[in-house]
């Protein structure tokens, strides 16, 4: 596998190669090198709180394929840790629920709601027994939004990840967000998960591939910013379009913004509109294959609807494309592509991030 290399300097700089969206090695390494590093959604605190004091879930299904596990005490805190028994293996809890504690059922070995081996029969013998490694293995978690979010090995707090979303978005009513079911969809797309996101993040496309989109909003006053490993687009409503209300002394203010863009490396964005948050994560389901989960959540007191912002057509027209640009990709006669300076800063930062962490790794 060869190291990646992008240059710092965007007027300079190729794109990553074909092969980054092809080569199952590349993949491989990802799954290592990014997806146990940074952080992922889970779950909705409210759907977890409802099934019990113990969820099990797998992370990143056919990619990571981890199993993990939350849990919440007697004193109401929560927990994330490994959902397999540290004695044989076995995976340890199969179905949400209530329980005073853990026990496997293979070889009944029991653990605390907090992870901590509890007994074992048959064990008495052993020496040295237990130690800190017959513990489940700590996850790490964070809550934000009503959300869960986990990471096996955090390479960056989730504080450090969440404070450019918060400075720009605070004064939106976060704490009235409610989950609209009707208004969430699956979708699954031929293409690398990473390809998906490359189109996510600049907004050159807009007027060639989205025209509902690009009579909505302000082509030319469109920006792009860039954090340690968040990015924002904003796009500004042309006259007559819904916008944000926003407060004096908000870094916009007098401007009409349309929508927040927020993508957090490397597959998870957050689209705060009028009416609410569209969280979208992207899904890597093979080297060619991905899922994009779209979850709608809308503000108490939102007065416009998500239907306005024309969001399912722009996604089918974004899929479309991007399935074009996997078959593309695959050709003996490209390798790769250049960035335009203006308008792909933050494609040419996830770049620049993939390359860090996928180089990192080998060494
Ligand atoms: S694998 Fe869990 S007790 Fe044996
Ligand atoms: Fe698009």
């Amino acid at each position: 596998m060869r190291p990646l290399s992008i240059d710092p300097d965007i007027r300079k700089a190729s794109t990553l190669p074909a092969d980054f969206y092809t080569d199952p090695v590349y993949y491989e390494r990802t799954k290592e090198a990014i997806f146990s590093t940074f952080w992922h959604y889970v779950g909705d605190e409210q759907d977890i709180a409802a099934a019990g004091n113990t969820w099990p879930f797998t992370l990143l299904p056919d990619c990571m394929d981890e199993p993990l596990l939350i849990t919440r005490n007697k004193q109401g805190h929560w927990f994330a840790m490994s959902n397999v028994c540290t004695h044989r293996g076995n995976i340890l809890v199969e179905k949400p629920g209530h329980v005073r504690m853990l026990t496997c059922r293979y070889h009944g070995r029991c653990f605390s709601l907090e992870g901590k081996f509890k007994s074992m029969p048959a064990f008495k013998e052993a020496v040295d027994f237990p130690r800190p490694e017959d513990d489940l293995p700590q996850i790490s978690l964070a809550q934000w939004l009503g959300l869960h979010f986990v990471s096996l090995n955090p390479a960056v707090p989730w504080s450090t990840i969440v404070s450019p979303i918060e400075d720009r978005v605070s004064f939106l009513a976060l704490d009235t967000l409610q989950f609209i079911p009707e208004e969430s969809k699956t979708f699954s797309v031929k293409a690398n998960w990473a390809l998906y996101c490359d189109n996510y993040l600049e907004g050159l496309h807009i007027p060639f591939v989205h025209p509902a989109l690009n009579a909505a909003i302000d082509f030319n006053a469109y920006e792009y910013h860039q954090f340690p490993y968040t990015n924002l687009q904003v796009g500004e409503a042309d006259e007559g379009q819904p916008a944000f209300e926003l407060p004096d002394g908000h870094p916009d203010f007098g401007r009409s913004i349309y929508a927040y863009y927020f993508w957090v490396f490397p597959n998870l964005m957050f689209n705060f509109y009028p009416w609410g948050l569209s969280l979208n994560l992207v899904l890597p389901k093979g080297v060619d294959q991905c899922q994009i989960i779209f979850r709608t959540y809308r503000f108490a007191d939102a007065s416009i609807d998500r239907s306005v912002h024309a969001i399912d057509e722009t996604e089918l027209e974004d899929e479309a494309v991007v399935e074009l640009v996997q078959r593309g990709i695959r050709s003996r006669l490209y390798h790769q592509g250049r960035f335009s300076p203006t308008m792909e800063p933050n494609v040419h930062h996830f770049h620049s991030l993939l390359a860090h962490f996928i180089n990192q790794s080998v060494g």
